[in-house]
């Protein structure tokens, strides 16, 4: 997500701020600021765009003095990029000032409750309202660490915050929940940072923030305290790694780092929608009458968000009962199709910025479509023109290969397709949340597959002298294979082709080789069967097959020549957990052929030609 920035000594706080979050470029932002504190004055300067642009406003830093401030890249996610929502943010008085990275989840209820006490709001942001629950609590209390703590209780979602308190000089005051937080010590003097690689240049002796604990800075003296106030001992840790593998978080590559980032994307995204028991997404322009209104579904993007919307399609018309059509974005622009005026466009894309996806979009509302939109990058082109968005919580993606926005973007479908079906009286209220409970364990079980990676590893190595691989499933399985091979063939140059198994006797079958690679996908019990046959007559014919079975499916755990076990969920959300293996493998594969992991040749992160 954004980065952040904390320090307490005797340098001017600004030059270690500036050379900081230009470490944390890489990972992409859209706003930056820093604030710092000098005799019981806080400055602030903040904007959107370029950290350059930021550096030159304040003559590179002499313009906000101090010894002790705070800093921030800005990544957005409640409001779009602008000088006003860019952070840090303040208290009305400014007697506290803070910087935060994640999502406050709870944040409009958060401001109904500081209205009734007169607060006032003047960003979008979700920031503003934790910034002034602690200025609430902090104005009781006249304590920094009793605001904090009982903040912290009252805030749902994942955050890192990094605060300054107009009266208490010298002192930096971090928090954390399910977002990283470092302490740094140097001598006489300390550091905070969402990401080790931004402090490096000045200590490598840090302290790992556990989940909701809170961190103190004064000069060289850091304190720890529990999510009740009470004092911590920490042990510190030296960083061994260069600042090259600090920026992958100590990762080989971006995109094993953003596969491991997958669980909170996830975990925010639906959070993001989930409200006191509830999905709601009548900010998302779809109130339960517009929803019964809409007749049926356009989903139009492509590549990985294309393999998203296969997913889609299946559990939409599944669970919600209502017809479904899937495009590229490419073929819809052009297709000369009568259009129903009473559908709605499901516009799906990390960047938000893909040509063919925002041309296609444009001709839906040229013919009067409604387009909701599903979109990573906040005030992308998309974003804006949409009718309305749906923002997914991936956090900015590095790696050319997308997993964690795709993963991102299957929650926000299975959102859209419970509401749907919830409000279209095709599930009760006990299914409904039966099946959210089912998508709120995804996390926990996308972790668990990952931990069991160093066995797809093994398996890669087989395949490093590879030509082609068939990825095969039915139904949802048939989506997950689409994105398995194309995660293959991107970053490993292994051809490789996604068939429908029903598929393989038309044609494909006769592709067959001794030792081809031969992927099944079996998550869906009733079908897993089929696939099975389809499987044994590439093996009768020299296939090697892999498959990624959920439990239960076993099929073919006597003929296959590796079976990959995913935990069990319910069918229509088996895609996020069988995708991961997958994911794995083309990683591996990758690696194992020395290939550029994340810049793979050819390939742009964002398409914005046609
Ligand atoms: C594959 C991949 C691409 C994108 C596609 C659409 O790993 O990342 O296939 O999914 O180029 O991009 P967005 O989602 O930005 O519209």
């Amino acid at each position: 997500m954004c980065g952040i920035l904390g320090y307490s000594g005797d340098r001017q706080a600004s030059d270690i701020l500036l050379a900081g979050l230009a470490r944390l470029e890489y990972r992409g932002y859209d706003s930056a600021g820093i604030a710092a504190l000098d005799s019981g004055t806080i400055k602030i300067a903040k904007n959107k765009g370029r950290l350059k642009v930021l550096e030159d406003r304040i003559n590179a830093g002499d313009k906000v003095p101090g010894t002790c401030g705070i800093g921030h890249t800005r990544w957005a996610t409640h409001g779009a990029p602008s000088d006003v929502n860019a952070h840090p943010l303040w208290s009305d008085d400014m007697a506290v000032v803070a910087v935060h990275n994640g999502i406050v989840e709870n944040y409009r209820e958060i401001r109904e409750m500081l209205a009734k006490h007169g607060y006032t709001f003047y960003s979008q942001t979700d920031t503003e309202a934790a910034v002034k629950l602690i200025d609430y609590y902090y104005k009781q209390e006249k304590s920094p660490l009793k605001a904090i703590t009982r903040a912290i209780k009252d805030i749902q979602g994942s955050y890192c915050f990094v605060m300054l308190f107009k009266d208490c000089p010298n002192e930096v005051w971090g928090a954390r929940k399910d977002l990283p937080l470092i302490a740094g010590q140097g001598e006489g003097e300390s550091f905070l940072a969402s990401d080790v690689s931004a402090i490096l240049q000045e200590t490598r002796q840090v302290y790992y923030l556990d989940n909701m604990e809170i961190v103190q800075l004064k000069k060289g003296d850091v304190r720890f305290f529990d999510g009740e106030g009470y004092a911590t001992i920490k042990e510190i840790t030296e960083v061994t790694w260069d600042s090259n593998a600090a920026e992958k978080g100590g990762f080989d590559h971006f995109m094993m780092k953003e596969m491991y980032e997958q669980a909170r994307a996830v975990k925010d995204t639906f959070g993001a929608v989930y409200h006191s028991g509830k999905i709601e997404l009548t900010e998302h322009g779809l109130t339960d009458e517009a929803i019964k209104d809409i007749s049926q579904i356009y989903i139009i993007a492509c590549g990985s968000a294309y393999h998203a919307g296969a997913v889609a399609q299946y559990v939409i018309e599944d669970l919600a009962g209502i017809p479904v059509r899937i495009d590229t974005a490419s073929e819809f622009r052009y297709r000369n199709m009568p259009m129903d005026k009473k559908a709605l466009a499901v516009i799906i894309s990390q960047s938000g910025e893909t040509a063919d996806t925002l041309a296609a979009m444009r001709r839906a509302k040229e013919n009067g479509i409604k387009t909701l939109a599903i979109v990573n990058v906040v005030g992308s082109t998309i974003a804006r023109e949409a009718d309305s968005v749906f923002y997914t919580m991936a956090g900015p993606e590095i790696a050319v290969a997308t997993t964690k926005a795709y993963s991102a973007q299957l929650i926000a479908c299975y959102a859209i397709a419970l509401k749907f079906a919830h409000v279209r009286g095709k599930i009760d209220d006990a299914e409904c949340e039966r099946l959210i409970a089912e998508i709120q364990k995804l996390p926990e079980k996308i972790d668990d597959i990952l931990d069991a990676k160093d066995v797809l590893q093994e398996i890669a190595k087989k395949f490093t002298r590879s030509k082609n691989a068939f990825y095969l499933g039915r139904n949802i399985d048939y989506a997950v294979a689409m994105e398995g091979s194309l995660k293959m063939k991107e970053i490993s140059y292994l051809h490789s082709e996604a068939i429908a198994a029903g598929e393989m006797k038309h044609g494909p079958i006769s592709l067959i080789e001794k030792g081809m690679l031969v992927a099944g996908i079996m998550t869906q019990k009733e079908l897993c069967k089929k696939t099975a046959s389809n499987m044994l007559e590439s093996k009768s014919r020299g296939g090697y097959l892999l498959i990624v079975a959920m439990k239960g499916c076993d099929a073919l755990k006597d003929e296959a020549d590796f079976v990959f076990t995913i935990p069990e969920t319910d069918e229509h959300f088996a895609a996020s957990l069988a995708v991961i293996p997958l994911q794995l493998l083309g990683y591996y594969v990758a690696v194992a052929r020395k290939l550029d992991v994340d810049k793979p040749r050819n390939l742009a992160k964002s398409v914005t030609v046609e």
